[in-house]
């Protein structure tokens, strides 16, 4: 299925009004009113410009586009006595559009302080003014999906950053699959310490067993079940531009639920942890095979090579097909499609891929954020975007 005009003429534009920054990173205050369409962010290296992207990100639940500790995202400013956090703690607002709703989204730290004088900090959200009960309601508003040059590194080395990847793409989706995801990995990591401890206690190892198959089988589902979603909106588009990705998932567990019914999968998982106890206990270097050693393994399909052996443009430009694709399928599923936080994305490309990309990315009907030194990259967006020039932490649109 190719993305088209067509086929989204009835998704909802969902995008930032206007965002708030307060002592956020290198922003004492910045303000941005955008008239919903893609935003372009020009200036020089160390301006704010992805700064800007990673406040927005936060709009989604989790821990941000740079997975940052909530202190280190706090403006640092230099005084007397060195580097020292603003006295006030960093938020983000927005208002979003969302066809012919607007809601107040906020988030931002909160200062806990106990009884012996010490404090720690948490992430609150606000919604239209009242404090939602978790992140989680964020993702029912509005979602986010990013590329970053971080990612350029995402074919090679381990499969953590890939599955992370993919998880994120599942979560816009499934806003279950992260809450499993962490209930999985904390009883993972609480079932090895208790083996390496010499723990006898089979109840509680038995306890943790049982949680593993459960989350354990459900990640792979949700999954397998994205993967195939995906895959249906991986066709290049119309000019050919974007290589074809083909993706798979690499995992055992995946692969059980090819040949057997879910709640035989779970029972198999758990007998597996049950049998590594011994080796693990005994082993520091042993780990059972499990969802999270699971794999996303991207192909060039016109190539048919794996994406590790492609060229960095072309593993960009396949990166970017993914995301085309998850944006594609959340406008069709959900009714709106999310907004795209784009990093310095036009580098690696070249014009023709460039003007590809923005071109689907106006007839997805997102709003895209996106960033890059040179402004004249960006020529071909001129009628169909907001231009804002950053430099020194200070924002001025571009007329
Ligand atoms: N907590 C913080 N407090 C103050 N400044 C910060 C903080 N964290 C990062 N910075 C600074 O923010 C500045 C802008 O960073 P940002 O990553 O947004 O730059 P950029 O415009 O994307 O640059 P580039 O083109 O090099 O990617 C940097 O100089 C960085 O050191
Ligand atoms: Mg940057």
């Amino acid at each position: 299925m190719v993305a088209n005009k067509s086929i989204l003429k009835d998704v909802d534009r969902v995008g930032v009004e206007k965002l708030t920054l307060t002592n956020f990173r290198c922003y004492e205050t910045a303000k941005i009113e955008t008239s919903l369409r893609p935003v372009v962010l020009c200036g020089p290296n160390g301006a704010g410009k992805t700064n800007i992207l990673e406040a927005l990100s936060y709009l989604m639940p989790g821990k941000g586009m740079r997975s940052a500790k909530l202190s280190d995202v706090t403006l640092l400013k230099k005084s007397d006595s060195g580097i020292v956090p603003a006295s006030r703690l960093w938020s983000v607002f927005a208002k979003v559009n969302r066809g012919d709703e607007e809601l107040n989204v906020g988030t931002g730290v909160e200062r806990i302080s106990n009884i012996e004088g010490h404090y720690s900090e948490r992430r609150i959200v606000k919604i239209n003014g009242e404090q939602a009960k978790s992140q989680g309601e964020l993702g029912n508003i509005l979602t986010t999906v990013w590329l970053t040059p971080a990612m350029d590194r995402l074919f090679k080395g381990g499969s953590a950053p890939r599955r992370s990847f993919l998880d994120r793409l599942v979560y816009a989706f499934d806003s279950e699959h992260a809450k499993r995801t962490a209930s999985y990995e904390h009883s993972l990591k609480e079932w090895t310490k208790l083996l390496k401890e010499g723990s006898k206690d089979g109840r509680w190892l038995g306890a943790l067993e049982q949680n593993m198959g459960e989350q354990g089988i459900a990640v792979a589902a949700a999954r397998r079940e994205h993967v195939a979603r995906l895959d249906k909106f991986l066709n290049p588009d119309e000019k050919n531009v974007f290589p074809r990705a083909k993706i798979k998932l690499d995992g055992l567990v995946e692969t059980w639920l090819d040949n057997m019914p879910a709640l035989e999968a779970e029972e198999k998982l758990k007998q597996q942890f049950f049998n590594a106890r011994r080796l693990v206990a005994m082993n520091n270097n042993v780990s059972p095979d499990g969802v999270h050693k699971s794999d996303l393994q991207v192909f060039h399909q016109e190539k048919g090579l794996p994406a590790e052996t492609c060229s960095t443009g072309e593993q960009k430009a396949l990166l970017i097909a993914i995301v085309l694709a998850q944006a594609t399928s959340q406008a069709l599923n959900k009714g709106f499609a999310p907004i795209l936080l784009l990093d310095e994305v036009a580098a690696h490309l070249d014009e023709k891929r460039r003007d590809a990309l923005f071109d689907r990315v106006c007839n997805l009907n997102a709003q895209a954020w996106i960033t890059g030194t040179d402004v004249d990259m960006f020529k071909k967006l001129q009628e169909r975007a907001d231009f804002f020039h950053v430099e020194d932490a200070k924002l001025k649109r571009i007329v």
